[in-house]
């Protein structure tokens, strides 16, 4: 499939975007500073399948990585996650109970593994490239 373009101008530290490509959904996450900050402050034992935040949160420039962007299907078996408000844990997997972080790090199985991240490039500041 195509690359898929999104514009970034106008989403607001918080949101959440839902972006279609190769006909899977991924979600695209503007995280807070506080976000960010309880991301890659996290104890690693709190992780299955630990990776350091900052590989999973990048921006367009030096000094704004402040975007996560992962698949919305469950390392399980596929379902996906619903958004739920927590410091740490922001995705629960509705079919088996599987937990992940704002990153889309797994922090509850039974999925093992972290939400995949897709191939992206930041064109400019405004424009988020999937594909
Ligand atoms: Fe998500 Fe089983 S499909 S926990």
């Amino acid at each position: 499939g195509a690359p898929v373009e999104l514009n970034i101008s106008e989403i607001e530290p918080g949101s959440l975007v839902k972006v279609l490509w190769r006909g899977a959904t991924y979600f695209v996450r503007r995280l807070t500073e506080e976000e960010v900050a309880a991301a890659s402050s996290a104890p690693q034992e709190n992780y299955r399948d630990y990776v350091p935040a900052t590989d999973r949160i990048a921006g367009p420039a030096e000094g704004s990585a402040e975007w996560s962007i992962y698949s919305a299907n469950c390392t399980h078996l596929g379902c996906i996650p619903s958004e739920v408000d927590g410091a740490l844990e922001q995705w629960v997997c509705p079919c088996h109970g599987s937990k992940f972080d704002s990153t889309g790090r797994v922090t509850k199985g039974p999925a093992a593994i972290n939400l995949p991240q897709p191939p992206f490039v930041f064109a400019s500041d405004e424009l988020l490239v999937i594909g």
